[in-house]
């Protein structure tokens, strides 16, 4: 779909936990032409400050366009003061998105870390369809980032969650959640969230041998590709996140120091 701004109208701003809120915008013309992974860029208010969009992972397009957001800072703390039948102006969808493992994959782990469980939504809508196992590990830092995953589970996810701290699920980062996984030549895998834990997601993927893709952060003002302020190093060169990502090749991606 050809990346369009337009002015759309709030239908719900709800908040999931302490942490996260789920907003949901009429966009009909979103529904259906959008690739899992992709995002959208949020201009927050019609004033200058402030002056840059924000990016957000789409969490799911069925009746409406809806976004999964924790607050961080200002934009998105006036984010989530939005209110029913206020508008925003939207620039989307943007990016590469997820390209769907091949056929003879029968497991896909998805690994998140915080709000990186935002895209993986949208992509259980897709491969809910195919009969292969769904597996989840979300990584929060207290169970303050733990909302309700019924709609994961209502696609069948296997779901397991940790916490830094241990005051929900198991206690520990989300790689320690790797030996809840029965490995094998058919798993796939999709990670999301903080660098750190997709350097770990990389390693541990190199290790057994098994084929993945992670969707990346980084601080954005243009979005489209212009600016390169999003750049970062990859195997074939310094890519853009906003353009040629947000989605990369697990082994396709060069940490820096
Ligand atoms: C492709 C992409 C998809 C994203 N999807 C989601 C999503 O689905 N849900 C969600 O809640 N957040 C998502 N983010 C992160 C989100 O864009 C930032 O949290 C948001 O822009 C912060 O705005 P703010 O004004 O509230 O914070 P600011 O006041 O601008 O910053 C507050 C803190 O957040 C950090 N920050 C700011 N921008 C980013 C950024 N782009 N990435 C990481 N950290 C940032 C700053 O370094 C600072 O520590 C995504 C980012 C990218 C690049
Ligand atoms: S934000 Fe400008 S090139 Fe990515």
């Amino acid at each position: 779909m050809a990346k369009i701004q337009g002015v759309y109208k709030i239908i719900a701003n709800q908040k999931l936990s302490s942490k996260f809120f789920k907003l949901s915008i009429e966009a009909k013309s979103f529904r259906g032409k959008i690739q899992p992974g992709q995002f959208v860029h949020v201009k927050i208010n019609d004033r200058l400050d402030p002056f840059f969009r924000r990016p957000f992972c789409i969490h799911r397009v069925k009746r409406n366009l809806e976004i999964l957001y924790e607050v961080v800072g200002r934009g998105t703390e006036e984010l989530s003061q939005k209110k029913k039948s206020e508008h925003l102006n939207i620039l989307g969808p943007l990016g590469n998105g997820f390209t769907l493992p091949s056929r003879n994959i029968q497991q896909v782990v998805m690994i998140a870390g915080g709000i990186g469980v935002a895209p993986f939504l949208a992509l259980t809508d897709i491969l809910r369809k195919r009969k292969i196992r769904l597996v989840l590990l979300y990584g929060g830092r207290t169970k303050e980032y733990v909302f309700n995953m019924k709609a994961f589970k209502d696609n069948g996810c296997q779901i397991f969650i940790s916490t830094d701290d241990g005051s929900y699920g198991v206690k520990g980062r989300v790689s320690g959640l790797f030996k809840k996984i029965r490995l094998d030549k058919s798993t796939y895998f999709y990670a999301c969230g903080p660098k750190p834990m997709i350097k770990t997601v990389q390693e541990f993927s190199k290790e057994n041998n098994i084929e993945g893709q992670a969707s990346l952060e980084e601080i954005m003002a243009c979005g489209v590709g212009t600016c390169l302020g999003c750049s970062i190093k990859t195997r074939q060169g310094y890519k853009t996140v906003c353009h040629d990502g947000p989605v990369f090749d697990l082994k396709d991606i060069v940490f820096e120091k």
